[in-house]
C-alpha cells in the first residue's frame, strides 16, 4: 500500500497551478485503516495534553467570540467519537506524525509524491492534524501562515477559500498575526466577501491545495466530518514570510507606510538579517498560549459536552 500513489489524478497542468491557485485532486486515504474508527479512538486515548484541542462554538452565525476550548477528560475514544456525531464538537489533534510513526509514513508519501510532479518543489517542517468535527459545526474564516492542504476522509464539508491580497486579507492584518499580536488567527470577515470565494463540497477521498496564506472557512454537512490537513514550508513561503515579519517591524519601528515585498538580493537579505535578530533577541512575543479550559468531552450530554470549572491550559 505504502507504493501506491497517494494522489489518484494528478495531471501536468497541477505543477503549474500548485501553489498558485486551488488545487482540487482526489485521492485515496479514506480508505486506510489509519483513519478507521478503531485507528481513531486509538489516538484519542493516547494523544498527549499538548497534541490536541477540543472545541465548540455557535453553528448559525459567524460569532468568534462564541470559540471555547473543553478537555477529553477520562472519556474512551469511541466515546469521545460518538459525543462529536450526536454533539457539536471539533476535535484536532495535532502533528501526529510525533504521536505515531504511521502516519509520519503518509506524511512523507504525500510530500514526497508533491515534489516528484511540481518541478523544484522542496518543502520541509511537513506536519499533518486530523480534525474529527460534528455535523453542521463551522471554523470561521481565518488564515494559516504555512502551506496549507486539507485532506477529506469522511462526511462532507463546504470550503470556502478567499483571495489572499486585500481586501479578503490586509497586509498589516497578515504582520499582526505573524508578529504573534493577536491570539487567533482571526482576520476581519464580512459576508460579501463570499461572492469572491471559491466554493468547494469536499468529498471523502478529496483534496484541496490553496495559496499560501488564502484566507478560508469551513462549514460542516449535517454529518460526521473526519478529515486532516497538512502545512509544510518552501524557501519561497519562508521569504514571503520573512517579508511579513520585517516589514511589520518597519512599520512599527520607522513607521513605514507601505513596506514593499523582496523576493531576492539584498533587499532580502536584510529583511532575513532583520528577522533573524529581532526572533532570537527574544523581543518575539512568545508561541505559547493560554486557553481557557471550561467544557469536556460527555457522550451523554447535550451537544457532547458539559461545562466543568474554567482552568487555565498553556500551550
Ligand atoms: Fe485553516
Amino acid at each position: 500500500m505504502a507504493h501506491e500513489p497517494i494522489l489518484q489524478n494528478w495531471s501536468s497542468k497541477h505543477a503549474e497551478l500548485f501553489g498558485n491557485h486551488i488545487v482540487h485532486l482526489k485521492h485515496r486515504l479514506h480508505e486506510s485503516p489509519l483513519f478507521s474508527n478503531d485507528a481513531l479512538a486509538r489516538l484519542i486515548e493516547t494523544v498527549p495534553r499538548e497534541h490536541y484541542h477540543v472545541n465548540t462554538m455557535n453553528q448559525e452565525v459567524h460569532d468568534p467570540k462564541s470559540w471555547r476550548d473543553g478537555e477529553i477528560g477520562d472519556a474512551s475514544g469511541h466515546d469521545v467519537i460518538e459525543a462529536v456525531r450526536t454533539g457539536n464538537i471539533w476535535v484536532l489533534i495535532q502533528r501526529v506524525g510525533e504521536i505515531d510513526p504511521a502516519y509520519q509514513q503518509v506524511i512523507d508519501q504525500i510530500f514526497g509524491e508533491f515534489e516528484s510532479h511540481v518541478p523544484d518543489l522542496e518543502t520541509y517542517k511537513q506536519k499533518m492534524s486530523i480534525l474529527i468535527s460534528s455535523p453542521n459545526v463551522q471554523v470561521y474564516y481565518h488564515c494559516d501562515i504555512p502551506g496549507q492542504s486539507l485532506w477529506q476522509i469522511r462526511g462532507r464539508k463546504k470550503v470556502y477559500v478567499y483571495p489572499n491580497t486585500a481586501p479578503f486579507l490586509h497586509q498589516e492584518a497578515m504582520e499582526r498575526i505573524i508578529l504573534n499580536e493577536t491570539d487567533e488567527q482571526e482576520t476581519p470577515y464580512r459576508q460579501w466577501f463570499d461572492d469572491y470565494a471559491d466554493i468547494i463540497d469536499l468529498e471523502p477521498g478529496e483534496m484541496l491545495h490553496w495559496p499560501i496564506n488564502g484566507p478560508h472557512r469551513v462549514v460542516n454537512h449535517d454529518c460526521l466530518n473526519v478529515s486532516f490537513t497538512t502545512e509544510h514550508w518552501t524557501d519561497a513561503l519562508r521569504n514571503r514570510y520573512v517579508n511579513h515579519y520585517a516589514n511589520g517591524l518597519l512599520r512599527r519601528t520607522l513607521g513605514m507606510k507601505n513596506p514593499g515585498i523582496a523576493t531576492s538580493g539584498p533587499a532580502l537579505w536584510s529583511k532575513l538579517a532583520l528577522t533573524a535578530a529581532h526572533r532570537y533577541s527574544g523581543l518575539r512575543r512568545k508561541n505559547q498560549m493560554t486557553y481557557k479550559v471550561d467544557f469536556r468531552v460527555d457522550p451523554t450530554a447535550p451537544f457532547g459536552m458539559r461545562d466543568i470549572e474554567a482552568y487555565e491550559l498553556a500551550k
